[in-house]
């Protein structure tokens, strides 16, 4: 590899990964060291695949794979897992740190606590390393607008958002929270970006999603007659393509104006009798009735499905509901005006592309049709286009 910026970036086998990843190499230069959870190279070839083929087909995959380099290992394991040659490889050439990887687990504290915590830490100590080395140009920090806890109404601007004293929703949120601090109190010197999406849910550009948890509970909910809350509410939703812009854009920046931005629909975040408005003008759904002396039961109804033993489609739904429905209801958004301000675009409106979601999500069963990396050969007649999907179809 040569001497262009290389950012060790992790969590690119991820959804919100994908999108930084496509960004970065369709329209920058840059080169990434990827750390991703793998036997060897060949299966971290194989993993990223299954991430990107929702942007690009495997002759543009194969065009950019001499910009990647791959490096087996895990979050939680000691040194991250990296071997010797590829830690002292990062060392040596890593210009920044990009960090996403992350447990979403809302419910389970341990994992939680080892893949967010412990691994958060481990990107730290290799981060001074590279500190140390040769000065580091940025650590960013994808994190999350549930660092701002339990909320009732609010319109939060980042530097508002964490309070110490304030209950969490979930150990997702809690862990999340204190990697920000972990992240300000051990690289004190290098500069730092916090980047935090809202509820990220599908592209604006194309139908296809391959993450389906908050897509099934809004799929539910556009079919119940009946909705158990208040159609007021507002529900900070951000369309994908547009986090993963504003991840690559603002990491790649020299001087990003800010250190915390969130990446979120904001002021312009719709009440919830919104959507379901452009769900019906679309011809998905009937006008629901709004319910909201009905919160309390349906919160009871899911809590307890959530509990229980078996696993069916009742008690998906149940555990989705128990950690989502405050999101959902807590009438709380984030104000973007700095993102906005900083890559010059605002995210689309949900409601503009929410019924193709709808459509995509049911077609597939809420499971994205991972297809198999086809041979090097058998592309190679194929000419890369290096055209974004999203541009294509547009
Ligand atoms: N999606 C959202 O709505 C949303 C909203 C707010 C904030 N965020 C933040 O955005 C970031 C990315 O989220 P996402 O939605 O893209 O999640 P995702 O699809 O679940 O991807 C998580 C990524 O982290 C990697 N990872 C997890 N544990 C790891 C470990 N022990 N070692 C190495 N890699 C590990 C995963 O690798 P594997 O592919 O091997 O599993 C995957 O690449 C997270 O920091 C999350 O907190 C997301």
């Amino acid at each position: 590899m040569t001497k262009k910026k290389a950012i060790f970036l992790t969590g690119a086998t991820g959804y919100l990964g994908s999108y930084v990843a496509d960004v970065m190499l369709r329209e920058t230069d840059v080169e990434l060291l990827l750390l991703t959870r793998a036997r060897d190279r060949q299966q971290a070839v194989e993993r990223f695949w299954q991430a990107m083929q929702m942007h690009m087909d495997a002759a543009t995959y194969y065009s950019f794979l001499d910009r990647v380099r791959f490096m087996p290992g895990d979050l939680t394991a000691p040194g991250l897992g990296l071997s010797a040659e590829d830690r002292a490889f990062v060392v040596k050439n890593a210009d920044s740190v990009l960090h996403m990887a992350a447990s979403l687990n809302r419910k389970s504290e341990k994992t939680c606590l080892n893949h967010n915590l412990r691994g958060t830490l481990a990107v730290i100590k290799l981060s001074r390393e590279i500190q140390d080395d040769h000065g580091l140009r940025r650590f960013s920090h994808v994190s999350t607008v549930a660092v701002a806890g339990q909320r009732d109404s609010e319109t939060l601007r980042e530097d508002d958002a964490i309070e110490w004293d304030r209950s969490d929703y979930d150990p997702y949120g809690r862990t999340k929270k204190f990697c920000e601090h972990m992240v300000r109190e051990l690289l004190p010197e290098v500069p730092k970006t916090f980047l935090r999406p809202s509820i990220v849910m599908g592209d604006s550009r194309f139908a296809e999603t391959s993450q389906f948890d908050m897509v099934r509970a809004f799929c539910v909910l556009v079919d119940l007659p009946i909705l158990p809350f208040s159609g007021e509410s507002r529900v900070d939703i951000v369309n994908a393509d547009w986090v993963g812009r504003a991840i690559s854009e603002i990491h790649l920046k020299d001087a990003p104006k800010y250190d915390i931005y969130h990446l979120s629909s904001g002021a312009a975040s719709h009440r919830i009798h919104e959507i379901a408005r452009a769900l019906v003008a679309s011809g998905k759904r009937r006008p629901p009735r709004f319910v909201p002396a009905l919160e309390g039961s349906f919160e009871k109804v899911m809590d307890q499905l959530a509990g229980m033993k078996a696993k069916n489609a009742a008690t998906l739904v149940g555990s989705l509901f128990k950690v989502f429905l405050p999101y959902i209801t807590y009438d709380t958004v984030f104000l973007n005006d700095r993102a906005v301000e900083e890559i010059g675009l605002a995210p689309t409106p949900f409601i503009q592309y929410a019924a193709r979601l709808y459509d995509y999500a049911k077609s597939v069963n809420y499971e994205y049709p991972v297809l198999p990396l086809p041979s090097r050969e058998s592309v190679a007649k194929t000419p890369a286009p290096n055209v974004s999907r999203g541009v294509a179809s547009a």
